[in-house]
Order: C-alpha cells, then sequence, then structure tokens
C-alpha cells in the first residue's frame, strides 16, 4: 500500500462521558510510541460531548491522535432541533467524520441520497468523511455483497471530482487538506453489517475482496491514480488478535474499529499492530 499511511480509527459510538474520554485518550497517548504514531494515524471518534474536551487535551500536549466525529447534519446551520453541523465540528478542529454508518442506516433512516449530503456537508466544511458501506446477511448470502457495496459508493460520492475525493488542492478551515499519505479527502470503510459488534470478524479473503473491489469501482470512476491514493478501511469486530490478518490484504488500509477501541491496551496494540 505504497503512499497510504494505514489508518485506525476508534469509532466508540454512544459511550464514554467526557471525563472518560479524557482518561481513554491519556491512555492511549501513553502507551503508543512517538515512531508508532507516526508510521500509523490513530484517531478517535468520541461522542459529540466529549469533542472539545479532546481537542483540549490533543491541544494542549501536542499529542499525535486525531480526532473526529461521528455524525453531522447535511445542513449548515439553522432551526434543525438536535442536529450538528460540519461547521461547527470543523471549529473544534475535528479532522474526521463518520458518514454513513450502518447503525445511521439502520436506526436512523439514512438512505443513500442522505449519506451524499452528508459527505458533501463534511467536505463543504473540509472535514474527512469516513464513508461507510457495507452489506447485510442477507445479500452476503446472496453472493451481491461486492454489488451492493459498490453501488453504496456510487450513490454517496455522486458529483464527487477526483481533487475532493483525494483532498488534492483543498482548501480546508478545519485541520485536513494533506493530500495523498496521511489523507485529505475521502477515507472509505468496508463494514459488513453482520460483522459489526457480532465478534464474527470478515476473513482477511473477504475484507480484501470487497476492499479491492471498491479500489476497482473508484479506480473505473475516477481513474488508477486517484484512487491509489484513497485509503480504504475494514470495520465489524477488529480485534487485537485479528488486525495483522486483516490488513495483510494489499487494498486494506487500516480498520474502523468499534467495541475493541474502548479498552485502550486493546486498541493501542491494535494501533501497535498496524504501524
Ligand atoms: O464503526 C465501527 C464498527 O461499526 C465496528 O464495530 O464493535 O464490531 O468493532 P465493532
Amino acid at each position: 500500500r505504497e503512499g497510504r499511511r494505514p489508518l485506525l480509527a476508534g469509532n466508540w459510538k454512544m459511550n464514554l462521558t467526557h471525563l472518560e474520554a479524557i482518561g481513554m485518550v491519556q491512555k492511549l497517548a501513553f502507551s503508543l510510541k512517538e515512531t508508532e504514531l507516526e508510521a500509523a494515524e490513530v484517531v478517535v471518534l468520541p461522542p459529540f460531548t466529549a469533542l472539545r474536551s479532546v481537542q483540549t487535551l490533543v491541544n494542549g500536549d501536542k499529542l499525535e491522535i486525531g480526532y473526529g466525529a461521528q455524525d453531522l447534519s447535511v445542513q449548515d446551520s439553522g432551526a434543525y432541533t438536535g442536529e450538528v453541523s460540519g461547521a461547527m465540528l470543523a471549529a473544534l478542529a475535528c479532522r474526521y467524520v463518520v458518514v454513513g454508518h450502518s447503525e445511521r442506516r439502520a436506526l436512523h433512516g439514512e438512505d443513500d441520497a442522505v449519506v451524499a449530503g452528508k459527505v458533501q456537508a463534511a467536505l463543504r466544511h473540509g472535514l474527512v468523511p469516513i464513508l461507510c458501506v457495507g452489506e447485510g446477511l442477507e445479500v452476503r448470502r446472496a453472493g451481491e455483497h461486492v454489488a451492493h457495496c459498490t453501488a453504496q459508493l456510487d450513490a454517496a460520492l455522486e458529483g464527487l471530482t477526483a481533487e475532493q475525493l483525494t483532498g488534492s488542492g483543498a482548501g480546508t478551515e478545519a485541520g485536513g487538506g494533506g493530500g495523498s499519505g496521511s489523507g485529505g479527502g475521502v477515507v472509505i470503510a468496508y463494514e459488513p453489517v453482520w460483522a459489526i459488534g457480532t465478534g464474527e470478524v470478515a476473513t482477511p479473503e473477504d475484507a480484501q475482496e470487497v476492499c479491492g473491489a471498491l479500489r476497482s469501482r473508484l479506480a473505473e470512476r475516477f481513474g488508477a491514480e486517484t484512487a491509489g491514493v484513497v485509503r480504504i478501511l475494514y470495520g465489524g469486530s477488529v480485534k487485537a488478535a485479528n488486525t495483522a490478518g486483516i490488513l495483510a490484504g494489499p487494498d486494506v488500509d487500516g480498520a474502523l474499529v468499534g467495541g475493541a477501541s474502548l479498552d485502550a491496551d486493546e486498541f493501542a496494540q491494535i494501533c501497535r499492530t498496524a504501524a
């Protein structure tokens, strides 16, 4: 994966208060060596309520740990009770935001159009969307997982340019930008729904099959050079013990980690394995 720095992102979901978040980031920073944090990009995705505390800690101690949010509004401001805008996340210097997670698709009715709108909203504010795609069990059993995931990818990236996809030449108001390697632009995450929170991890071959197909699709649409710098992650029951196998796939550039990212030692071990 020449030129693509591994990315390990801990999606905490609806866990940890702001005080617990501070403890978690401190522990993580303490466990990982400088060289490990250089070799792999380590990111936490706390709930909104902890973002300010994480920002203050990371800035104050100049930690090499990135952070971002788990969702954002399609809208930029206005009468949308309960929503959080990309502008607000950019003001907290978030670099990343998760978009299209299967839990939001399933529990909050987010369809492809909403997901595409959120990708656009993130890019408008200089945030890097971590776009999640993934099939449920029935689709997998029917052998239609590749078609399903590429269709989700196509829909979410509707209207994007190659520059937006890679972040090249992007003027940003947050910590984004950056070009290839540590990436700006868009990050893709393949998260098979049947592997999320179930303990059932995809095999390395399953992960590579879909991540490879997603990259091929990007190459068809945006050209091979562009596709070659986009980072594609795997997510779904990633643990320290299965990280090396998953990351062995040439098109798997890192992991989006749920449950295991709530244990600082375990997540640090995952990051170390990728470094
Ligand atoms: O976004 C990460 C995710 O959905 C995977 O969760 O708990 O299976 O690692 P988990």
